[in-house]
């Protein structure tokens, strides 16, 4: 038998909980219907473009004598987009409710993300498999990829896969961009009458998939909680040996949900939020002068160090670095056919060609570009994933600041403002955090998830995204129902298109979350005021097992800390 860590072990024995209306079994629940839902934006574009799923109403589960399981069904289940913890419960709570609903259903899945269907790649899943993930982090069980479904033929090739296998429900699991792969393919099925439903499940670390319906993507609850271990523990060496400043680079895509619950959790001295960069129109310089300013300050109290916390999409966010990725995106369009930049010798090659193109339209974008280090410019040419996103994971943000700070405080030392030493670690925080274990909240959440996913299936409804709500109180007390895909969509540029996609959910500056940060990282700035979370716990009081974020407990005003 493999061997598998003593942590794993026991972890296997864990039982998601559910919430109380689940728990009765999934043949046993009564559907309530709200009412007709509109777009968050764009309705009447969202409308043309989904005739068949549009407006549709939101759901809610409640236990009762429900209709129960009418016939033998096969379900498919997607991982799709980038890892977060509980997948597999995700995958384990569908699993359990269709075998209970009917031992016959079999459910199927697709390898490698969404071009597992459209290739006929996938596994079936039997009670050894999934009990061998069960609470477990990653999405090794069937594997995950980006393939984005939207032509005619993927889907031609989806519905023949389905029919093959006689799969009546295809559950997605992903963050905004595979969801509204979700509702794009429900969509078409539903005009072609092929009576295969479609449903999501919100899945990201980002936490950027949320909105008044989906309180919080799963994933992001492990996600910030392993980070926060992991910058507390560089907070008390930066405290104990006092000569470093740390910069800490947190992934999160464009959203700063991430770097903003972690700094709730371990109090660092800066928190860049990009969204606050953006409504103050900072530019880098003035991003790089606010970090220059509390260096000054601490250095003068003798402390020459300190932790920076940066979301990784901060460099999209700055207004002349935005307008100018926004120019290189539209430029990359025009030159990826041009055969001396596709067979340049080397990156300045490469860069020249793009500064030409971008003088044509904007010359200060082009300015703005030569100035950066070569680094970071062959990192913004690299490729945009298949959704049109540029990698901001791979732009080393980070490294660009501490560049940019170390000039300004040797001019700030000449000018006689700053006194101090200044010796930097630069982090990126984004892997580490994506394949943990599952907390106990996103093991329960997930595993609700996906149980939840099925009783949609079973409702016949299609297009529709699994929502558990309530989620500051115990799990008993959540509520299990389903939520329209369309009801969060929105018109998007999309490699230079306008697309219908989920609306991503930013920082809202005026939100409970933010308003606290705001109110304290004048004195973390200078104050110690580090707080060290430790790592993820499983087992103990539940005060610290069940804990959620921060940003959960603030926005639905159950936050104890303060
Ligand atoms: P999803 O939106 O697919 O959940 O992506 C999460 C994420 O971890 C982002 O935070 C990050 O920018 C990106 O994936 C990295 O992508 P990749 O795994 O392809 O390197």
């Amino acid at each position: 038998m493999k061997k598998i860590s003593v942590l794993q072990q026991e972890r296997l024995k864990y039982s998601p909980k559910l919430p109380a209306s689940l728990e009765e079994g999934v043949n046993n629940l009564v559907i309530k219907t709200g009412s007709p839902t509109n777009s968050v934006a764009d309705c009447e574009r969202i409308r043309e473009l989904f005739p068949n799923s549009y407006g549709k109403p939101t759901v809610t589960f409640e236990a009762g004598s429900g209709a129960g399981a009418a016939g033998v069904r096969n379900i498919g289940v997607i991982l799709s987009g980038g890892q977060a913890p509980g997948g597999h419960n995700v995958i384990a709570g569908i699993y359990d409710a269709l075998k209970q609903s009917n031992p016959a259903n079999k459910l199927y899945g697709f390898l490698g993300g969404p071009s597992g269907i459209i290739e006929g790649k996938y596994i079936e899943f039997n009670d050894e498999i999934i009990d061998a993930y069960r609470n477990t982090g990653g999405f090794d069980i069937i594997g995950s990829g980006r393939t984005k479904l939207e032509t005619e033929e993927q889907f031609l090739k989806a519905w023949n896969v389905c029919q093959n296998l006689n799969i009546s429900g295809i559950i997605i699991i992903g963050g905004d961009d595979s969801n509204t792969n979700a509702a794009l393919l429900a969509e078409w099925f539903l005009a072609k009458k092929a009576g295969i439903q479609v449903i999501g499940c919100p899945k990201t670390i980002d936490g950027d998939l949320k909105n008044d319906q989906i309180e919080i993507s799963f994933g992001f609850d492990t996600a910030t909680k392993t980070y926060a271990e992991l910058i507390g523990n560089i907070q008390r060496d930066a405290n104990s040996a006092k000569k470093y400043w740390h910069f800490i680079k947190l992934m999160g895509r464009s959203a700063s949900h991430v770097a903003l619950e972690v700094a709730l959790q371990v109090q660092p001295n800066i928190t860049l939020i990009s969204e606050e960069v953006e409504s103050k129109k900072m530019s880098l310089s003035a991003i790089v002068n606010q970090i220059a300013d509390v260096v000054a300050r601490r250095a003068a109290m003798g402390k020459n160090y300190g932790i920076v916390l940066i979301p990784e999409g901060l460099i999209e966010f700055v207004p002349e670095m935005k307008s100018m990725i926004s120019n290189i995106n539209d430029v990359l369009a025009i030159v990826s056919d041009d055969s001396d930049f596709v067979s340049a010798s080397n990156d300045e090659v490469r860069f020249e060609i793009i500064e030409r193109q971008m003088e044509k339209t904007n010359p200060s974008d082009a300015a703005v570009f030569r100035s950066l280090p070569t680094m970071i410019k062959a990192q913004l040419l690299m490729d945009r994933d298949p959704h049109g996103n540029v990698q901001v994971s791979r732009i080393e943000t980070e490294k660009l600041l501490i560049a940019m700070l170390k000039e300004r405080l040797e001019q700030m030392k000449a000018d006689g403002q700053y006194v101090g030493k200044f010796s930097d670690q630069a982090h990126f925080f984004g892997y580490e955090g994506r394949c943990a274990f599952p907390s106990n909240f996103d093991a329960d959440y997930c595993y609700s998830l996906g149980y939840n996913a099925f009783a949609l299936i079973l409702s016949g409804l299609s297009g529709y995204i699994s929502s558990v709500k309530n989620l500051t109180a115990p799990a008993s007390e959540w509520v299990a129902g389903g939520v329209p895909l369309t009801m969060m969509m929105n018109m998007e540029k999309r490699h230079g298109q306008y697309k219908p996609v989920i609306q991503k959910a930013l920082v809202k500056l005026d939100g409970a979350v933010f308003r606290y940060f705001e109110s304290n990282r004048q004195t973390w700035a200078e104050e110690d005021c580090y707080l060290f979370p430790g790592s993820i716990q499983y087992f103990g009081p539940s005060s610290v097992t069940d804990i959620t974020t921060c940003t959960l407990q603030l926005e639905q005003k159950s936050y104890a800390n303060v």
